[in-house]
């Protein structure tokens, strides 16, 4: 494990990122969608790892967010519960989990408690969102906001450009984050906004803010791992930053390992019983 975390092994709570917050200490989260990269994650240290509904895009493939189902999300969460020690698990409520009625939404978001073994759950959207949200925190599940650029409304957005530029939606979206940590939400991603307008949310919201593509002004950051380890090549928006270029190097691991398969290189006799 990291130097940095020996003594730092506690589980991440709620609880503890309001402190981060109120501390000053900035917060790192990242997305996984399973065992083996969750385990990777958290021995690194991050703080929040988020079972975002992006492993449509990442592990299914698909254009949207939109047709990752619950059970599948299920499956993801599960799997990376399994490999995480320190971390807080955020599982997204998948699109048509929680838009219907607020008992839906709380009989599905127990579900992907109890099924997954995760912290918390993610929901996307402000105000009609509310009653949704107060139901499920009543249930006592941990829920985090989503506002700016909300995946899930793609259809109704019609566009991935930069939300609340225009000072009536930047208004909206400082009285649905107000709303949401008024309600009990432990912390709000705020995505593809203007940087100082997530500032500004920050600064006049108690609860941790959550920043992708908003700005360093945000209380954390939080990125899709497969876009900041380089494994999606066509993918490179402004705010990315990649630490990586997995796919490159990937690409030349199995492109030597079909050469050695070929070429009677591998195996030798020393990788053979
Ligand atoms: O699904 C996801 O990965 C997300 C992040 C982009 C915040 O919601």
């Amino acid at each position: 494990m990291a130097g940095y975390l020996v003594d730092d092994t506690r589980k991440v709570t709620t609880h503890r990122l309001t402190e981060m917050k109120q501390s000053g200490k900035k917060i790192a989260m990242l997305t996984s969608y399973d065992y083996s990269m969750a385990q990777i994650v958290d021995g690194a240290g991050v703080d929040i790892i988020l079972v975002g509904d992006s492993a449509s895009n990442t592990m299914a493939g698909n254009l949207t967010t939109l047709p990752i189902t619950i059970d599948q999300i299920i499956y993801h969460a599960r799997s990376v519960v399994r490999g995480v020690k320190r971390a807080l698990v955020v599982c997204d409520m998948p699109f048509g989990t929680y838009q219907v009625d607020p008992e839906d939404a709380v009989r599905n978001a127990i579900r992907i408690m109890q099924e997954s073994g995760c912290d918390a759950v993610k929901l996307e959207g402000g105000a009609e969102i509310l009653p949704a949200v107060r139901r499920i925190l009543d249930a006592g599940i941990p829920v985090c906001g989503h506002l700016g650029l909300t995946p899930q409304s793609i259809n109704k957005f019609g566009t991935y450009a930069v939300r609340a530029k225009e000072e009536a939606e930047a208004r909206k979206l400082r009285s649905d984050a107000r709303a949401l940590a008024e309600a009990g939400c432990f912390a709000i991603v705020l995505e593809k906004i203007p940087a100082a307008l997530a500032s500004e949310v920050a600064q006049n919201i108690d609860i941790p803010i959550i920043g992708i593509g908003a700005g360093g002004g945000c209380d954390g950051q939080v990125l899709v791992i497969h876009d900041m380890l380089g494994l999606n090549k066509g993918f490179s928006p402004k705010f990315l930053r990649r630490y990586a270029d997995l796919h490159t190097i990937m690409t030349d691991a199995i492109g030597q390992y079909v050469s050695d398969v070929k070429s009677c290189d591998f195996p030798n006799e020393n990788e053979q019983y």
